[in-house]
């Protein structure tokens, strides 16, 4: 299970509050913490954990922070492709978290100072990328570095967080293109309020030339469809286990990280989607994001409490 992770890295800092502010309104924080994330590094050590062997590509700044190498490497993580670029700090995302419930802003530094596509063509990272059973990135980095990446691998994830307008040449290579709602409403233009409608413009994605798509939908699961042969397109329900969320943050990290490893493990897409809604659902229920992140052990035992899955209508 060869899985490399094109990403962002950042320093969190995360408040935890009664209740999110409104615009304009000052709160004060319960308890602040910090810890090692972004949406990459995070998705890193999900596969990692999930049992994939994981090379992770990403650029950091060049303030020593011995720190976040051991924390990586504390997860078998390879960091041969992780490049300091001088002149530049890691990425720092400012986190709140009330109830379960997290709004993000991204510093993001380092994550956007990447080389030109000639340069990567050269590089270490692009051995990597060539000799993968997948690849998986997400956009807290360039998008014309996604695309680079997306064009060398020969199985391509992207988690399109956050949202950003999608090339269509990109779309057609995403196997699958992994969303959330409100991802899935951007993309479409459609608002996604029940696991039936985030069907509906999964499948409609399909239909227009992505080879397959997962909509997350936190308490509610998740959705996928599938190209299936040329003009037909399969679809499915998957429903979470009820649980009480202690934070969310990067629960879809580790639903990305699970699914990836699983994938390119030979798995199909639906008994995919059932092993990331298990890693999930364990993910929420401890706060921060690698250390929140289940073992394969623990997501296999999990397995049994998540529900069924349904026809999605
Ligand atoms: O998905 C969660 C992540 O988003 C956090 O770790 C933060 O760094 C932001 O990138």
């Amino acid at each position: 299970m060869s899985v490399v992770v094109l990403g962002s890295v950042n320093h969190d800092v995360v408040c935890e509050v009664e209740r999110l502010p409104g615009p304009g309104e000052t709160i004060l924080a319960a308890a602040t913490r910090t810890n090692l994330g972004g949406k990459g590094s995070n998705q890193a050590v999900a596969a990692a954990k999930a049992g994939a062997s994981v090379e992770f590509v990403a650029r950091i700044g060049e303030d020593p922070d011995p720190a976040l190498r051991k924390s990586l490497c504390e997860y078998s993580v390879g960091l041969e492709a992780v490049v300091e670029v001088p002149g530049t700090r890691t990425g720092t995302a400012y986190i709140t978290v009330a109830a379960g419930e997290n709004q993000i802003v991204v510093d993001p530094g380092a994550n956007f100072r990447w080389e030109s596509d000639a340069e990567l063509d050269r590089s270490v990272a692009a051995e990597q990328i060539a000799a993968a059973e997948v690849v998986v990135a997400q956009l807290e980095v360039p998008i014309r570095v996604v695309r680079w990446a997306a064009r060398h691998a020969r199985r391509f994830i992207l988690n399109a967080a956050p949202a950003t307008d999608l090339p269509a040449d990109l779309l057609r290579r995403c196997d699958p293109l992994i969303v959330n709602e409100s991802e899935l409403a951007a993309v479409t233009g459609h608002p996604i309020t029940t696991p039936q409608e985030a069907c509906v413009q999964a499948r409609n994605l399909c239909l227009n030339g992505v080879p397959a798509v997962v909509a997350t939908l936190g308490a509610a699961g998740a959705v996928w469809a599938r190209r299936d042969g040329s003009a037909a397109v399969a679809a499915g329900y998957q429903p979470a286990p009820r649980i009480d969320s202690a934070d969310s943050t990067g629960a879809g990290d580790a639903f990305v990280g699970a699914l990836a490893t699983v994938l390119a493990d030979g798995a199909d897409l639906p008994s995919g989607v059932a092993f990331a809604t298990a890693a999930a659902a364990l993910a929420v229920q401890s706060p921060g994001t690698h250390a929140a992140y289940p073992s394969r052990d623990q997501i296999i035992a999990t397995l049994p409490a998540v529900p069924p899955a349904r026809d999605p209508h």
